[in-house]
């Protein structure tokens, strides 16, 4: 054993000047554990160990149920050309005839889900939950299938004001309003804050949910760019506020779907002041902030004041079926409390107590500490896969966090068409229109990494690789 060392070296240097000499290309597979350990006549525990290091200096991967393959090169990232145009002007959001559709595979299983931006089952263990729910049973008996109060369990509402100190989010557990995900905070949010026919600024691209509940709230829509680097336009929605009267502004700060940027804590600061300025309500959407890749947690633009909403949800860090999302209205207390009275008083009481438990149980930091490695590896080979299958025209993000790759193709490119087609191959994506008030972006879609990386998955992604060729215009 002691001798181990530099035999794995020795194998690991070999391997090395193979795969630099290119007669192991970016993804070849390597000999298997076995046969590298006869060829070599060393032992397994050897070739594992030389194996692991070349995996730890990013030259080789392992691929579950499959193997280790060379890794392409890590490609820097190339800006994309094309953020959302600034029109200046006030829109009614369109819908997509495609949007059912996407939505559809949301859930359907026989697809590879490249759409959903959901967290595979994986990232809780099956037992963690039914062991919760089973404590929160004997801790509460028949009280844990009861009514929760309108503003959800005063348990949940203590556990999230010690936990959203970490983004600067300063609440009394008496200042929170928990909802049925972020979907009905950001609708409270709204709701509190406009009336029909009342502009707000939103994000292009953006999560298509907000741009749903704008519309449907009969509201009119002004679009600011998102930029990759720095996220929503500060200059833009500047300029729209020297021209129009907006009530609110739906952001995403941290990690937005579907580009994956942060916005600096300068542009936060001075968005926070514009709200003062101009008197118009930032209603932020955090459901990403607690995955950065890097792990450090962005703030939350309420640390820097100005009238700010606060809204997430646990559905992309632990389960998006049970339902848990919250609000902090910030100066909207009063109206949002009322609205959520009237609109859906009482909240799922099983789920906000198991997740009033998990946060309390303590261990949800190592959690979010093992789901964000998950979530950057998966990132990385998706990203990797699409560089290495795609035309070399296509330009790809490389987000800061979250689990979603936005990526661009040339003009001309019919994301819709290509989307049909893709499903026709077992393989959803979502279409960049529908992540526009005026279906922009339409050579552009979204790929999830949510779901785990398994041998079918790179099939996949060289498949979509493939029909985005065809799809090209000449
Ligand atoms: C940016 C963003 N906000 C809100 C939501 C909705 O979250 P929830 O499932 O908690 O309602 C999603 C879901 O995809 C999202 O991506």
């Amino acid at each position: 054993m002691s001798h181990a060392a530099p035999i794995y070296l020795n194998l690991s240097e070999k391997l090395t000047a193979l795969i630099r000499s290119g007669t192991f290309r970016p993804g070849d597979k390597l000999p298997s554990i076995r046969q590298a350990s006869r060829e070599n006549r060393v032992s397994v525990t050897t070739v594992l160990e030389s194996y692991h290091l070349l995996e730890g200096q990013g030259l080789i991967e392992s691929r579950p149920r499959s193997g280790y393959y060379v890794r392409p090169p890590s490609y820097p990232s190339v800006p994309l050309t094309r953020a959302a145009t600034y029109r200046g002007k006030p829109v009614r959001i369109e819908t997509s005839a495609i949007f059912e559709t996407v939505m559809d595979l949301v859930e359907n299983r026989d697809v590879i889900p490249f759409a959903a931006a959901a967290p595979d089952d994986s990232i809780i263990s099956l037992s963690k939950l039914p062991s919760l729910a089973a404590a929160v049973f004997r801790k509460y008996g028949a009280e844990a299938s009861r009514y929760t109060p309108p503003m959800g369990r005063r348990e949940l509402r203590l556990a999230l004001s010690r936990r959203l100190l970490v983004c600067g989010v300063k609440v009394m557990p008496d200042e929170i309003v928990t909802t049925h995900g972020a979907t009905e905070a950001l609708l409270l949010a709204l709701r509190a804050t406009t009336k029909a026919g009342d502009l707000v600024a939103v994000e292009s691209p953006t999560y298509f949910g907000i741009l749903n509940l704008v519309r449907d709230l009969g509201l009119r829509a002004i679009e600011i760019p998102v930029c990759q680097k720095t996220g929503l336009c500060i200059e833009s929605l500047r300029k729209a506020l020297g021209k129009f009267q907006i009530a609110a502004c739906v952001i995403q700060p941290n990690f937005q779907n579907p580009v994956g940027c942060v916005m600096p804590p300068d542009n936060k600061k001075y968005l926070a002041n514009l709200s003062a300025i101009h008197h118009f309500t930032i209603i932020e959407d955090d459901v990403y902030g607690d995955l950065g890749h890097s792990g450090e947690r962005s703030s939350s633009i309420s640390l820097y004041g100005g009238d700010v909403i606060h809204c997430g949800s646990i559905s992309k860090t632990i389960a998006p079926g049970l339902r848990v999302g919250w609000v902090i209205p910030g100066q909207h207390l009063k109206q949002i409390k009322y609205l959520k009275t009237i609109q859906c008083p009482w909240n799922a009481t099983l789920s906000e107590l198991i997740i009033a438990e998990l946060l309390d149980q303590g261990g949800y930091e190592r959690h979010l500490r093992r789901i964000r490695k998950i979530y950057a590896t998966q990132c990385a080979k998706m990203r990797d896969e699409v560089i290495r299958h795609f035309p070399q025209s296509c330009k790809v993000t490389q987000p800061a966090g979250g689990f979603v790759l936005w990526v661009e193709m040339p003009q001309g490119f019919d994301s819709e068409a290509y989307t049909v087609e893709a499903i026709l191959r077992g393989i959803s994506v979502v279409p960049g229109t529908i992540f526009s008030p005026t279906l922009q972006f339409k050579n552009c879609f979204r790929l999830s990494c949510g779901a785990a990386f398994v041998p079918s998955s790179f099939d996949a992604l060289k498949s979509l690789g493939q029909l985005a060729s065809y799809h090209l215009v000449p």
